[in-house]
């Protein structure tokens, strides 16, 4: 148990990353606040870690809001005393290339992916300052904010501009000794995430078509599950990770290490 009586909160819990991450740190003893936009995405996250033994809370709340944000943080405080680990994990996946993308959609994206993260951090790094705890927190990136990938132009750039927020971040909280590290995932197997789902009562989701073959172009030969980035959570929101702080810790199965024209499935 690497997190006995520490409090979490994660964002975007719904049945993927962020549930899989949620349910990790709960493994390992941590209370967790799931935080969504979709009530049922904290509610049912909270519900499915307390169903296996664990002690969660559900909150509704978008992390661009700060009245939001700063109720979410102070319901956790109430409910659980404080906050010793902040997972940024709520985000807009997807989009359209620089000539097609609508300036609503990328305000939209840029708003969740790094105004939410900015806000949660900033509220519950004050929280932990004002109680003198020495937390951490996780920011989650993707292989996207290290490539610049077609078609996909907000969330590069958000994702990118999140690494640098983490170190920036990072060096402001130094000195009050709260850590900030980022957490990369990539494309990910989706089997942990539509198992999660119709434990929860939701109809199987459609498994997406027509994709580039990951398997085949990615070192490790499989893309990772939420569960394994659940264990880099762990790591990094634990005191195994003392020493670390503004440091991108990739699990990505080697995508983003290799050199670009190899095919290891080939
Ligand atoms: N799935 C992947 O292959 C992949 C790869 C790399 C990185 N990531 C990152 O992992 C994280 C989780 O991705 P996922 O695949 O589980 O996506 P998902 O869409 O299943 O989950 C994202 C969650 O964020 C919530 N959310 C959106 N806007 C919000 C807001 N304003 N306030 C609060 N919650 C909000 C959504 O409701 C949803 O539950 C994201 O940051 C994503 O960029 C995912």
């Amino acid at each position: 148990m690497k997190l006995a009586g520490k409090v979490a909160i994660v964002t975007g819990t719904s049945p993927n990353i962020g549930a899989g991450i949620a349910g990790g740190l709960a493994e390992e003893g941590a209370r967790v606040v799931c935080v969504d936009v979709v009530e049922d995405n904290a509610t049912q996250c909270a519900q499915w870690i307390a169903g296996r033994g664990g002690e969660a809370l559900g909150i509704a709340c978008d992390v661009t809001d700060e009245r939001q944000v700063e109720a979410m943080v102070a319901r956790a405080r109430g409910a659980y005393g404080g906050v010793d680990i902040l997972v940024n994990n709520a985000g807009i996946l997807g989009g359209l290339s620089v000539l097609e993308m609508p300036l609503e959609r990328w305000n939209r994206q840029l708003a969740v992916n790094l105004t939410g993260t900015f806000l949660c951090t900033k509220h519950v790094a004050r929280l932990m300052v004002e109680d003198k705890r020495k937390g951490s927190i996780i920011v989650i990136a993707s292989t996207a904010a290290h490539q610049g990938q077609a078609g996909n132009i907000g969330y590069c750039t958000s994702k990118s501009g999140l690494l640098n927020f983490t170190r920036a971040a990072a060096m402001d909280l130094v000195k009050h000794g709260i850590r900030v590290n980022s957490l990369t995932p990539t494309a990910t197997d989706a089997t942990e995430s539509h198992d999660r789902a119709v434990t929860w009562g939701r109809p199987r989701p459609e498994r997406r078509t027509g994709m580039l073959d990951f398997p085949k172009m990615i070192p490790l030969g499989a893309l990772p599950s939420p569960r394994h980035y659940a264990r880099a959570a762990v790591f990094l929101a634990s005191d195994d990770s003392e020493m670390i702080t503004g440091f991108d810790l990739r699990v990505d199965a080697g995508a983003i290490a290799k050199y670009w024209p190899w095919i290891p499935g080939a």
